[in-house]
């Protein structure tokens, strides 16, 4: 399965997308994927096979926010908690990234011609050294393009973010490269994984779970929030758009809110 599907909407797909359209649209939307492993319980498979479903589910996706103009997508692919469950389902994680970070430098050329950057944010440290490399490679080959952008969240926690973050600019003050009256929100936000990205304007979970499990957490904190019941591997178009509609509806509240966005706090 490919990372860029082709493929248009469907009459009625057409027609609800522009309804949605008219209306004020997220550039930017986060997933937890999650729901994998119960989806492949549901559907008596292999557990791996539902990472392999939430996968295809993934460039699914990324199709229709495409079509919806949403420019920016990042997802929850890995979490570092997630390196504490089974030795055999982390290595079939990892095989499983291998081979799409692999079938993405194959597919370098649709990339290109679509525009598509993709970044991984992580400690890609926590990741076996061979996976390291593909990951670099696959990154670089995109990183000039500019008209879309999947970020994946990958050995990643918020926490663990923020802490990396708190970290270098303690070790730049240290460094006497810069003061302690620098430290700022927007200083540490510049040194997040997500510097190059603007926060999401709507984060989806799906699965039921209705919690965070540290994804993000600086980001969204002015984000509309949706929980969806549905399994990853089963999200529908019709559940991204009610997702969005629960965006729209939230809207002028979210404008009102006031955006801190780079205060200078201390
Ligand atoms: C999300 O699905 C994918 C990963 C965390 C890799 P899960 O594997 O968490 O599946 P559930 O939530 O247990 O059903
Ligand atoms: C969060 O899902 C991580 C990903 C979707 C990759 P989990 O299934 O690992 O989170 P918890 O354990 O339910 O909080
Ligand atoms: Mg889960």
């Amino acid at each position: 399965m490919s990372w860029i599907q082709e493929g248009e909407l469907n009459l009625l797909e057409r027609i609800s997308a522009n309804i949605l359209k008219a209306g004020p649209m997220p550039k930017h939307v986060a997933f937890i994927m999650d729901g994998n492993r119960r989806f492949a319980r549901k559907k008596n498979m292999e557990r791996q096979e539902g990472h392999t479903q939430g996968f295809n589910k993934l460039a699914e996706t990324l199709r229709w926010c495409k079509q919806l103009n949403i420019r920016e997508v990042t997802v929850y692919a890995f979490s570092i908690e997630n390196f504490k469950r089974p030795k055999d389902e982390v290595d079939g994680l990892m095989n499983l990234a291998r081979q799409k970070f692999e079938k993405l430098l194959d597919e370098r050329e649709k990339l290109e011609k679509h525009g598509v950057c993709i970044r991984v944010l992580g400690d890609l440290n926590l990741l076996p050294p061979d996976l390291q490399q593909v990951i670099a490679k696959a990154v670089l080959s995109t990183r000039a393009h500019n008209k879309c952008f999947l970020n994946v969240c990958f050995a990643y926690t918020s926490r663990y973010e923020i802490t990396n973050a708190v970290r270098e600019m303690a070790w730049g003050v240290e460094q006497g490269l810069i003061k302690a009256s620098d430290v700022s929100e927007a200083l540490l936000s510049e040194c997040l994984y997500s510097n190059s990205s603007p926060n999401p304007d709507l984060l989806i979970r799906t699965s039921g779970e209705v919690r965070l499990s540290d994804f993000l957490l600086w980001q969204t904190s002015h984000s509309c929030l949706v929980f969806q019941s549905v399994l990853w591997p089963e999200y529908s178009f019709w559940n991204l758009c009610e997702a969005i509609l629960q965006y729209q509806v939230n809207h002028q509240s979210i404008q009102r809110t006031p955006h801190p966005q780079f205060p200078n706090i201390i």
